[in-house]
């Protein structure tokens, strides 16, 4: 009789733990990436169906389920940011994350061949240069995501790992294994990694030296939003566990494929060494073109029974290798130094090389950063320095080899010249300044140093700016150079004329160009300001001051203490816009540039109509009955207010409504902040209090 019941039961049971599984992912994709996948209806039938199977069987009772947690955004707030104190669980491999051994020459290759069964199958792989991560499966749902940490144990990055859309969430096939564990690279595409250091350029953050560091700085983000939000990839290598599926790592490798694993085309079972040289001259020209970086090639045993008898040494594995690319790092004469002027001012050191072929392409300058570097490298004429092309386009200087090696030139050249860094601009001759607590000396004289003309000229017209096709850098070179642009508001007194009897532009692109501009009229007011190049102030922050001064007029008499109670405007920022509002040749561009029928003025924000709430920071939590939560944010911010998504001691109080997220009630707890109801709130705003 129990056996007839429990086969009746176990279709339902199945269906409860997949209802458990696909809630917990609808509420993480809801509540931590911001991107429903179900619609409010849907998930709430599938909450009660597994409410009344979960009555059905007590027995399956589970603290972990869905049904258990308030709200379900445990361990996230507000913003989408995870509160669990900063840290990652660690958790202990299933197998210890070993490295590889590197080879770097056909000679350390065929000596590692020699040591092998003969005739050995050798599968070589690509080796992408990123971080690497352990996946966990049980039961086809991935369950861990773990970094190498030390070897041992490592941190479970599973929430930002599922926002890679190439990594499998949960495999619905019959013929897995109960658990298995699949290895692989995180990595930051090129691309990604490209824009993502624009963007922190221009909002003057520190730019990430190569797409490796970025991955590494992305994974460890306590916020999968933004992690979701920069696109990271993973390619996958190496399949762990028992009972698994054939008897090559090639076919583990198809399966893996098969099952809908992220797994690189470029590999190969090679029968010789020959065969593996040849493997290694094609992608060692071929991996540009890849989306991704790599670094050298792996060489694995095929055969899984020749891999368990070769066994591993304490660090590596003896049936597999690595075989490194080239360093992209070459040792060259050093002869001088010039000084290069960006478009804010700052004035770059580069070094001027013998030209030597680096990564494709021949090298001649470097940047050599700033004066502190000089100064810590003790750089001279006649010196050998390294110079290397990491991620960056801009090679750099990383160290200097020593004056009396043997590869270094004549010590004759070296002595005592010690350099300086000039003091005044090397394009206009302005006494430059070094402002307190940055590494960078920049030329102030911005309305007369060409490359700053220019350079802001160039960011007027950029794609984010005022996206003006046609004028690129040297076109707008060229207008300088004739007299035609000296500042932005110059571009909107371009005649067809003027253009097409420049060399080399005819009335065609001369018409394309005149286009641009007049179409640059419908700039938004936040991309205006964006695009006058006011010192820090960035896209995000642009939008940001638009929304609260939504003229120009408004904004032209801010003061910087007003200025600083927008979000992300710091005293820095201030400052920068009031010191642009002071300059009288800003002003006469300005009033050019609204003459030619730019947009100055933008969507207002509710102007507030009492200063009830003012300089109060209020967070909004939990549903509520009178009134949609985009109403209260409203007359939050009517009322003179700050809506603010987390709680932090600086939060004045939380309009808490009904079934308000457990963590953030914690915290104000924690922290000692007021909640206050619905009523009590309405009667602040509205009432006489
Ligand atoms: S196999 C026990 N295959 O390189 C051997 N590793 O320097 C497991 N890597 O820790 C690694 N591409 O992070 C393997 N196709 C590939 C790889 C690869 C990159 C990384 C991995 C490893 C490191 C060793």
């Amino acid at each position: 009789m129990m056996d007839l019941f429990s086969e009746i039961e176990e279709p339902e049971r199945e269906e409860l733990k997949n209802l458990r599984k696909e809630l917990e992912e609808a509420n993480y994709k809801y509540y931590v990436l911001n991107m429903p996948t179900l619609s409010d209806r849907e998930f709430d039938e599938k909450m009660h169906r597994l409410q009344a199977l979960e009555a059905m069987f007590p027995d399956m009772f589970d603290p972990k389920s869905p049904t258990q947690h308030v709200g379900s955004d445990l361990g996230v707030t507000g913003n989408g940011l995870r509160v669990t104190g900063n840290k990652f669980e660690t958790v202990k491999h299933k197998y210890p994350m070993l490295s590889l051994a590197n080879s770097y020459s056909r000679e350390e290759i065929e000596d590692w061949v020699r040591k092998l069964p003969a005739g050995v199958e050798i599968v070589c792989e690509l080796k992408f240069d990123g971080l690497s991560i352990s996946l966990w499966y049980e039961h086809g749902v991935l369950t861990r995501a773990l970094t190498r940490g030390d070897g041992v144990q490592g941190d479970d990055v599973i929430a930002n790992i599922k926002t890679i859309p190439s990594i499998p969430w949960r495999i619905d096939r019959t013929d897995i294994p109960d658990f298995f564990e699949l290895r692989g690279e995180v990595l930051l595409p090129w691309e990604r990694f490209e824009a993502l250091n624009k963007e922190r350029e221009e909002e003057e953050e520190p730019l990430f030296a190569n797409p490796r560091n970025a991955a590494s700085g992305t994974l460890k983000l306590q916020d999968p939003k933004e992690v979701a939000r920069r696109g990271l990839e993973a390619y996958l290598y190496y399949m762990l566990g028992e009972n698994l599926p054939g008897t090559t790592h090639y076919e583990r490798l198809e399966t893996a494929k098969q099952w809908g694993f992220h797994i690189s085309d470029a590999i190969k079972v090679c029968h010789n060494v020959d065969e593996v040289m040849a493997y290694i001259a094609y992608w060692d020209t071929e991996r540009k073109n890849l989306p991704v970086a790599t670094d050298g090639i792996v060489l694995k045993v095929n055969d899984l029974a020749q891999q368990e008898e070769l066994g591993f040494t304490a660090k590596t594995p003896r049936w597999a290798i690595a075989y490194k690319f080239p360093a992209e790092k070459q040792l060259t004469l050093f002869k001088e130094i010039t000084y290069q002027v960006g478009r804010t001012g700052v004035v770059t050191p580069v070094a001027n090389l013998e030209p030597v072929q680096l990564s494709g392409t021949i090298v001649q300058r470097a940047t050599l950063h700033n004066e502190d570097f000089i100064k810590s490298l003790d750089i001279r004429p006649g010196d050998r320095v390294w110079v290397e092309k990491g991620g960056e386009i801009i090679p750099k200087i990383v160290g200097r080899a020593d004056r009396n090696d043997e590869m270094s030139a004549t010590t004759s050249l070296n002595d005592g010249m010690m350099y300086s860094f000039p003091d005044v601009c090397p394009e206009c001759g302005a006494k430059l300044v070094r402002v307190e607590g940055e590494a960078a000396w920049r030329c102030p004289n911005e309305a007369g140093c060409p490359p700053q003309i220019k350079g802001k000229i160039e960011h007027f017209v950029s794609r984010k700016a005022m996206n003006i096709d046609g004028l690129g850098e040297e076109t707008i070179d060229l207008f300088y150079q004739k007299g035609l642009l000296h500042n932005i508001a110059d571009i909107y007194d371009l005649k067809l004329e003027d253009i097409a009897s420049q060399e080399r532009l005819g009335e065609k692109s001369a018409q394309n160009i005149l286009d641009g501009i007049e179409a640059s009229k419908n700039v938004p007011w936040a991309r205006v300001l964006f695009a006058l190049g006011i010192r820090m102030v960035g896209e995000t922050t642009a939008k940001k001051i638009a929304r609260k001064y939504n003229t120009i007029d408004a904004l032209q008499w801010a003061t910087a203490e007003q200025l600083c109670a927008i979000e992300d405007v710091g005293p820095q920022i201030a400052e920068n816009i009031v010191k642009y509002f002071e300059d009288i040749r800003n002003l006469e561009i300005l009033d050019r540039l609204r003459k030619a029928g730019l947009q100055m003025e933008g969507e207002a924000e509710p102007e507030p109509t009492s200063d009830k709430l003012a300089g109060l920071s209020i967070v909004i939590s939990g549903t509520f009955s009178h009134h949609s939560r985009d109403e209260y944010k409203a007359m939050i911010e009517e009322n003179g207010g700050k809506n603010v998504g987390s709680v932090s001691k600086k939060t004045s109080f939380i309009l808490a409504g009904e079934n308000m997220g457990p963590e953030k009630r914690k915290k104000a707890e924690d922290l000692g902040i007021r909640l206050m109801t619905e009523d009590e709130f309405l009667e602040l705003v509205n009432g006489n209090l």
